[in-house]
């Protein structure tokens, strides 16, 4: 019989409330929030944006609380061990598996950027951020910062010093997963939210207090900027993409979906209240989102630069790291704003970090008997080799860019579906819904869990296969259509100037050679194609019924992997990890059998 160790606990229901919005509390609601509602339908988001949150979000949210409290109270904390318990059959521990990578993988760039935040708050107090008013030294700030420019920049000589502060904010998580649940998150998180709330405040305030700062543009206004992130735009509603990017955004948001939620809520024990928990919790993340993230981020972004404030909001971060640090500039006492500012998103995101360390620690202890050092240890080297990857390969944040996709948003999907599945259809809603009530302060109505049962899966399934239908494959979008006459100079070789002329008119991008090529075969014969020098399609030119159609090519993720070397080797990295991490829990798998921990579990 295997030893019994003292089951880890949280100290007080307001501890695990926080613990939980603290993991969920994060960059996701100051950065990707402002920026996803902008792009998707300004105050018209708010419509899918609720309703995913009232459909998904907070039921999928009580779900995890409900299984993972039930599979603690009977002694496990581990994803791979919880769908066991939740559904006896052999193949539920290799869909914890999931619920491992993704968190661990998450981690492996989420703690580079929250290392950015702290480097941009050190960089305020020292004044170094404070560079005038000049747009594109923000952005050269940027880039040099995070490597954009070259693979291993960050690496170089000269270029070091700010890898001080990544290992600082690395160990700092490390000390907090080594202390425990309840002595290190809980007691952090306990100080940090309420700071995050002041600092989050202070700003607000002052970005509500601007006015007009410039008086010759008056538009650029605090009502102007709050109009121009929360003016609805309806049409955007009949677009798929907005409910795609409401539905994503609400899952990131809430840390649902993730394997987190699961593992914090099986240190409960059978009296402590879920339902008004995890419906505090999700209240309070909206807050965060809704309240600071949308109110400050645009509107302020918007006071300053006007509309070209919409130019950033096509990236999660630049809107944060490059627009905003314009913002502190112009404004009266911005450079302590600024710091203050950096700040609040550095704690926000630490206690989301350190969230998704803890089902990783959880999962060694569990299947292989660790002690903490030991899985901290494992950890460790684990997640340095990952975050050394994206640190390295930062030529355009590409490895980062394609971890958050085939693991924040592909796998998250995937984990989310097979959550729904082993609750409402294993455990089953009768079960869930005693369960949820059990020590409960509040009554959740049976409609919820008929939701979680049909509405849920549908909802999900619709919504990944939508998903992979718009960013998977690649696509030709028509770009403009251009005169018969080109056709004559078109012929295999390089592009003739008269038509490179029409390209640079409507301001695309071709690259320094283009090469054209003639399309083989049948009908293609009069197309052709424009290409780059490592013979990427970058654009079609086909027959029009009034000349010569161009359309760029629109490489979907799956053609992204073929063109970049680093985002094939991206995708090896995550497949070779999720490897290693079935093969772990296949072992664990065995260990629990062999010392019949699920004996005693009601099927
Ligand atoms: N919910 C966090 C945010 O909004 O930034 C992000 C996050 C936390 C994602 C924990 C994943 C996770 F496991």
């Amino acid at each position: 019989m295997a030893e019994i160790k003292v089951r880890e606990r949280w100290g007080s229901r307001i501890g695990v409330i926080l613990a939980v919005a603290g993991s969920a509390v994060g960059l996701g609601n100051f950065l990707r929030f402002p920026g996803n509602a902008a792009q998707n339908g300004g105050g018209a988001f708010m419509l899918p944006y609720f309703i995913s949150l009232l459909v998904l979000g907070i039921p999928m949210c009580w779900a995890e609380w409900t299984m993972g409290r039930y599979a603690g109270v009977r002694g496990f904390n581990s994803a791979p061990a919880i769908y066991t318990v939740i559904w006896r059959n052999r193949i539920s521990k290799y869909f914890g598996s999931l619920a491992v990578l993704i968190p661990l993988v998450i981690y492996m760039y989420y703690v580079l950027i929250e290392a950015w935040c702290l480097g941009y708050a050190i960089n305020y107090l020292t004044g170094s951020l404070m560079l005038g008013s000049d747009a594109s030294k923000y952005s050269a700030f940027f880039a040099n910062f995070v490597g954009i420019e070259s693979d291993g920049a960050l690496l170089a000589e000269g270029n070091r010093t700010w890898l001080l502060v990544l290992i600082g904010v690395f160990v700092c998580n490390f000390i907090l997963i080594y202390r425990g649940v309840n002595k290190g998150i809980e007691t952090f998180c306990k100080v940090a939210m309420p700071i995050m709330i002041v600092l989050g405040l202070i700003v607000l305030l002052r970005v509500l207090t601007l006015g007009t700062p410039d008086p010759t543009k008056p538009d650029q206004s605090v009502i102007g900027g709050l109009g121009f992130m929360w003016n609805p735009h309806p049409e955007k509603l009949w677009d798929f993409q907005t409910w795609l990017a409401a539905s994503g955004q609400i899952f990131f948001s809430l840390s649902v979906g993730f394997g987190i939620i699961v593992n914090y809520a099986s240190y409960l024990s059978e009296k402590d209240d879920l339902a008004l928990s995890g419906l505090t919790s999700c209240s309070m993340n909206e807050f965060f989102e809704v309240c600071l993230g949308g109110l400050i981020t645009l509107p302020a972004a918007f006071i300053f630069l006007g509309v070209a404030a919409s130019g950033f909001t096509g990236s999660t971060f630049a809107l944060g790291f490059q627009a905003l640090p314009n913002v502190f500039a112009m404004m009266p006492a911005g450079q302590f704003f600024g710091f203050l500012w950096f700040f609040m998103l550095f704690v926000a995101a630490i206690t989301s970090s350190v969230s998704m360390l803890q089902p990783v620690i959880a999962f060694l202890e569990e299947g292989f008997a660790l002690k903490r050092h030991a899985s901290a240890a494992v950890l460790g080297v684990l997640s340095a080799m990952g975050c050394l990857f994206v640190l390295y390969f930062s030529k355009n944040l590409v490895a980062l860019d394609m971890m958050d996709f085939w693991v924040g948003s592909v796998a998250l999907f995937m984990l989310a579906m097979i959550q729904s599945f082993l609750y409402a259809w294993m455990f089953g809603i009768k079960r869930g819904d005693e369960e949820l009530h059990r020590g409960a302060h509040i009554r959740i109505p049976w409609v919820v869990q008929l939701m979680l049962k049909f509405v849920v899966p549908v909802y999900l399934a619709a919504i990944f296969i939508g998903f992979c239908y718009q960013k998977l494959p690649s696509f030709d979008k028509p770009e403009f259509e251009t005169s018969a006459r080109h056709a004559a100079s078109l012929s295999d070789g390089l592009l003739s100037e008269s038509l490179a002329a029409e390209f640079a008119k409507r301001e695309l991008i071709l690259p320094e050679e283009p090469a054209v090529l003639r399309e083989r075969g049948g009908a293609a014969d009069e197309s052709w194609r424009i290409v780059d020098a490592s013979e990427n399609l970058l654009y079609r030119i086909v027959p029009g019924p009034d000349g010569l159609v161009i359309k760029s090519r629109q490489p979907g993720y799956v053609e992204s992997i073929s063109r970049s070397r680093v985002a094939t080797l991206t995708v090896l990295f995550i497949s070779v990890l999720f490897g290693f991490v079935l093969v772990l829990v296949h072992i664990a798998g065995r260990r629990w059998q062999a010392e019949g921990r699920f004996e005693n579990i009601p099927a």
